[in-house]
């Protein structure tokens, strides 16, 4: 599997195939769906702004005028939003071969979603993992079917305090509540392979993170910022490890891709290995749970 440089050129044909991608406006996520749609695939733009969706939609248009791509309106942020789109998706589509979980925030000043969920922990992870859930039935409908979740390096930092998941206790620290909703990408994707193995269902489910990609994701700290000027590679190339994951053949579920150069921050995709932590299954599980109730999302396998 490990063949060197990995790259577009390595992603088959996805002509007949119906691909979700969040946060598709900007950075990864955009350069992800223009990879997929210029492989033939019918992309949908998952975003939460209208504007960003259409100028999106017009920038792939632009470019190839036969690529079919359209946006669909979602705020991960909002679980009603989040049903909402699950419902217009599968009342316009029955079948969904992949799905990318790409949009995230990363150290907003303390905020909470819509359902009073700490943002980064609401957004990054239990958004996505109400949307799966939603459209489960229909990816689990569809042939050689795949979930994508895309976590970071900084899942390192997370370590989840179940007693305070919306930091109304602690006093807050936003490097650490992204780390955890890194880490929950991790768990949810692990957790989500071992439930679909002992079901009996054939969905892949895989993870990657970018290493460090120069994106609006830096929007919230100017230091970053800066220092990503230095390091950071452009979204084309910070998209790989995702597509990768996406569509390589060889690609197992519970894989986790990242690039291959110096600490993952780098290079080309190849699979990785994510913290010990990440792979500790009795967390994994109690996170599902509390998921589950607090988005009011039940998987049904
Ligand atoms: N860039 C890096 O170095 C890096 C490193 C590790 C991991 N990552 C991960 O890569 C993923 C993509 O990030 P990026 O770097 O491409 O950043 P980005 O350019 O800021 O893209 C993030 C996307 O998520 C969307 N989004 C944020 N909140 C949302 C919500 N409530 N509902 C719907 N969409 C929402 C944003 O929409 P708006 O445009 O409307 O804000 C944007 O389209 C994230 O999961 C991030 O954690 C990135």
């Amino acid at each position: 599997m490990e063949n060197q440089n990995w790259t577009t050129g390595n992603i088959p044909d996805q002509k007949g195939r119906i691909i979700v991608v969040t946060g598709a406006s900007s950075g990864i996520g955009f350069e992800t769906a223009k990879a997929l749609a210029e492989k033939n695939a019918r992309v949908i733009i998952a975003v939460r702004n209208e504007g960003k969706g259409r100028n999106a939609v017009q920038k792939l248009k632009n470019e190839n005028d036969n690529v079919q791509a359209e946006f669909m309106l979602i705020d991960l942020a909002d679980l009603e939003s989040v049903k909402g789109f699950a419902e217009k998706f599968k009342a316009k589509f029955d079948q969904l071969d992949l799905l990318i979980n790409n949009a995230g925030v990363m150290i907003p000043p303390y905020s909470r979603t819509k359902d009073e969920f700490e943002l980064q922990f609401g957004t990054n992870h239990l958004g996505h993992f109400a949307l799966t859930g939603l459209l489960l039935d229909v990816i689990q409908k569809t042939n050689n079917s795949r979930i994508v979740n895309v976590s970071s390096s900084a899942h390192r930092y997370g370590n989840i305090n179940f007693d305070d998941l919306n930091w109304g206790k602690r006093s807050y620290r936003k490097w650490r509540a992204y780390g955890d909703s890194k880490i929950a990408n991790l768990y949810f994707t692990y957790e989500l392979q071992r439930k679909f193995e002992q079901s009996g269902v054939d969905i892949i489910a895989a993870a990657a993170h970018p290493g460090i990609t120069m994106t609006d994701l830096q929007r919230h700290s100017k230091i970053i910022e800066f220092f990503s000027g230095f390091v950071a590679m452009k979204s084309k190339q910070g998209a790989l490890p995702t597509l990768r994951a996406a569509v390589d053949e060889s690609a197992r579920s519970g894989d986790y891709f990242g690039p291959d150069g110096f600490q993952q921050m780098r290079g080309f995709p190849i699979k990785v290995r994510s913290n010990k932590l990440s792979y500790n299954i009795e967390i994994a599980k109690k996170l599902w749970d509390v998921s589950e109730k607090l988005t009011g999302v039940t998987y049904k396998f």
